[in-house]
């Protein structure tokens, strides 16, 4: 990722949940700030570079990804969660859009610091103003510590009960960067604190690599110089993969699971073949 330019994937995945919200009759996650706040520049690039056979699918993926998470977000609010940390939370609207929960939360958005401008700066265009309990945090994972930046914030509480997500991050970092960034959460928070995350299926990849789908999605990131890297899991041992890096995995979703759970009644049912969601708590 070029150090001072906004994460194009944020935009783009941005751009898919204001398409969802505008298009989709069956509706699976309402984000509807997301077409203001993804400028009408950007979304006319967007639209001459869209790959109709990845862009379906992937819009599937990040919609879901968002529902899944916000659905045990709220449930976790229930139990008693009171703090929110949004890793990599590019355009992610959460703040401004729940008022409902934010009553309740101290949120934390942490992100790649040229794409947190780029929001606070957009925001600022569009006249939405943050609350007072949404904290922003510019980190780059892979050189700052995650650990420290946070704790060093006087309204981050370690003792806390705290939800984690990270959706759409991993596979953009190496597997040791997002390892380092696991043990960090681990240490950062009180036990019982939950983790949402999607992941690359690592088996899943080497099994599509000649998909079309997948190379063109791939030469794309490529493109934009937010090119994957080696960030992901095995499903089949992601449990002990875990386990060892202080997490007990609640919940691993396939994508037919996805597909069963949340697409069933859609015209387009179809998610990427490889990415997985996954629900964990810390030990
Ligand atoms: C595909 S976007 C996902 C954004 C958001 N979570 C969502 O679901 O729409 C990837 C995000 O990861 C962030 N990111 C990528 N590499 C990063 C790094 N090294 N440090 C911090 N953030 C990073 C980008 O800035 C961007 O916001």
């Amino acid at each position: 990722m070029d150090d001072n330019q906004v994460s194009n994937t944020s935009l783009w995945t941005a751009y898919m949940r204001a398409h969802h919200c505008i298009h989709a009759t069956d509706k699976i996650f309402d984000d509807f700030l997301a077409n203001d706040l993804v400028p009408k520049d950007v979304q006319e690039q967007i639209k001459q570079q869209i790959i109709p056979e990845v862009f379906v699918p992937a819009t599937n993926n990040i919609v879901t990804r968002s529902r899944y998470t916000e659905d045990i977000l709220e449930e976790a609010i229930r139990q008693g969660v009171t703090q929110y940390v949004i890793l990599g939370a590019g355009m992610d609207t959460f703040a401004l859009r729940r008022q409902d929960l934010m009553e309740k939360l101290n949120v934390f958005e942490i992100d790649h610091p040229a794409t947190q401008e780029f929001k606070l700066q957009r925001y600022a265009e569009l006249g939405w103003k943050n609350p007072e309990n949404l904290h922003l945090v510019p980190i780059d994972f892979t050189k700052q510590n995650l650990e420290t930046e946070l704790t060093n914030l006087s309204s981050y509480d370690p003792e806390a009960k705290t939800f984690f997500s990270w959706l759409g991050v991993i596979n953009y970092l190496t597997q040791d960067e997002v390892e380092t960034t696991l043990r960090f959460i681990a240490n950062i928070s009180s036990s019982g604190s939950t983790l949402v995350f999607d992941y690359m299926d690592l088996n899943e990849i080497n099994l599509e690599k000649k998909s079309q789908q997948l190379q063109k999605s791939t030469e794309y990131l490529e493109k934009i110089d937010e090119p994957r890297k080696t960030g992901g899991f095995n499903p089949l041992v992601l449990e002990e993969n875990l386990a060892c890096l202080g997490f007990d995995l609640v919940e691993n979703l396939s994508p037919s699971d996805i597909e069963s759970r949340y697409l069933k009644e859609c015209t387009d049912q179809h998610v990427l073949k490889h990415i997985n969601f996954a629900h964990s708590v810390t030990k």
